[in-house]
């Protein structure tokens, strides 16, 4: 959570308004702080081609932290289903592309907005409480527009893995914890998942591992 200036308190209780009005869809009563958000941007190769999927933008401190770990606007594409959420983040990022939808249907809103290659997809919706059905959709979807070697990043409140071990097995996906963020409100960790053949391959000991980047990213940003 970022108090701070007067924008991010306005922002904050926004947020904390559409929790009170539907607390199971947006899954936290403050936004991500910005350490949590840096870890999760932390987690993308910006080496590689393709464009950034984000689901579930809320107020968009998670875009905040995918432009500055220098992603390019154009390469962002935020999904959102709250229409009010969806307003705040398209004013905020006025050159980032934000489809209001569900990401449910990811691959068809992103056919619809012409959307070709996509090497991550970082997601902040609240798996946890989300009926096993709908979540097991929203990752098969995400794992269908990602290129061969994509990763799906998401964070979690919880202490285990926010995708079932039944989902990712059912899908042919690895999943580890890339780094914890323990000054976030509330404490969080973020996992990335894979296919499991090319998290088979990143998996080689060649270079450093991504989670390392991540507590780096972490140590600089505090
Ligand atoms: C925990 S909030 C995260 C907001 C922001 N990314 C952050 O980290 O502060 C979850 C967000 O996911 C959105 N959301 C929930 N279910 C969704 C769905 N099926 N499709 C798209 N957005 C969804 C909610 O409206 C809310 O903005």
């Amino acid at each position: 959570m970022q108090l701070g200036r007067p924008k991010n308190l306005k922002r904050n209780i926004r947020f904390l308004g559409r929790w009170l009005r539907n607390p199971k869809a947006v899954g936290a009563v403050v936004p991500s702080g910005r350490s949590l958000a840096t870890a999760m941007a932390a987690e993308i190769d910006r080496d590689a081609e393709g464009a950034i999927i984000e689901l579930g933008g809320g107020t968009g401190n998670i875009t905040a932290a995918l432009l500055e770990a220098g992603i390019p606007h154009a390469d962002i594409i935020v999904i959102e289903r709250d229409r009010a959420f969806h307003r705040v983040i398209a004013e905020r990022f006025p050159h980032v592309r934000v489809l209001q939808g569900d990401a449910a249907n990811l691959r068809r809103l992103l056919q619809d907005a012409g959307i070709g290659k996509v090497k991550a997809v970082v997601s902040s919706l609240p798996l946890l409480s989300i009926p096993d059905r709908i979540c097991r959709q929203i990752v098969a979807e995400s794992m269908a527009v990602l290129d061969d070697r994509g990763v799906f990043v998401q964070f979690t409140y919880g202490p285990a893995s926010p995708v079932s071990k039944r989902i990712a097995a059912d899908l042919g996906l690895r999943g580890r914890r890339a780094s914890w963020v323990m000054d976030n409100i509330p404490p969080a960790s973020v996992w990335r998942y894979q296919r499991n053949s090319a998290a088979r391959e990143s998996q080689q000991p060649q270079g450093e591992p991504q989670g390392e980047q991540a507590r780096r990213f972490q140590k600089r940003s505090a």
